[in-house]
């Protein structure tokens, strides 16, 4: 059994550095995200941000560095891989279901109770709702 660190940040980069062939993306770079916040990555078009997630998300390795998304994403990417759910920009169902329909799918996805609960508690959080609805759209059935 792997142990999760529960203590310190949610998120810690370290270091991390990545380069596809002569071309430097990541040079070092650092930073925390503290549990139970919400966290922008910003920056430039191709500045790495892309990169970066996808080294936490264990679907790119580090050149250098380490990274940690609960699990060290190198050392133990089965265990950062089942304790983190990622969407993504695009998706192929991204124009056919509302934003409320793409968060209900993958809280079914993941067997969440009460997805539909779970989902408007979101929706509230982040000030998404229509005014004057309490709904993005028409809720979908939540079986
Ligand atoms: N698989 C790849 N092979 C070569 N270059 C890549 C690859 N992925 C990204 N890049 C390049 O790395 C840089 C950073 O890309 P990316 O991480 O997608 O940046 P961002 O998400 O911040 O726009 C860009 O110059 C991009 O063209
Ligand atoms: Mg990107």
């Amino acid at each position: 059994m792997t142990a999760r660190s529960t203590a310190g940040p949610a998120i810690r980069v370290r270091g991390l550095e990545k380069s596809y062939g002569k071309l430097e993306v990541l040079r070092g770079v650092d930073f925390d995200v503290a549990p139970g916040t919400v966290f922008a990555l910003l920056g430039s078009n191709g500045s790495g941000k892309s990169t970066t997630v996808r080294i936490l998300a264990t679907l790119l390795k580090p050149d250098a560095g380490t990274a940690a998304n609960g699990f060290d994403v190198t050392t133990q990417p089965a265990n950062v891989r089942e304790s983190f759910s990622l969407t993504g920009q695009f998706a192929a169902v991204g124009d056919i279901l509302s934003g409320r329909e793409n968060l209900l799918l993958v809280a079914k996805l993941l067997h969440l109770d009460d997805p539909g609960t779970m989902v408007d508690d979101l929706l509230d959080r982040f000030s998404l709702t229509a005014p004057g609805t309490g709904a993005t759209t028409p809720a979908p059935s939540c079986g």
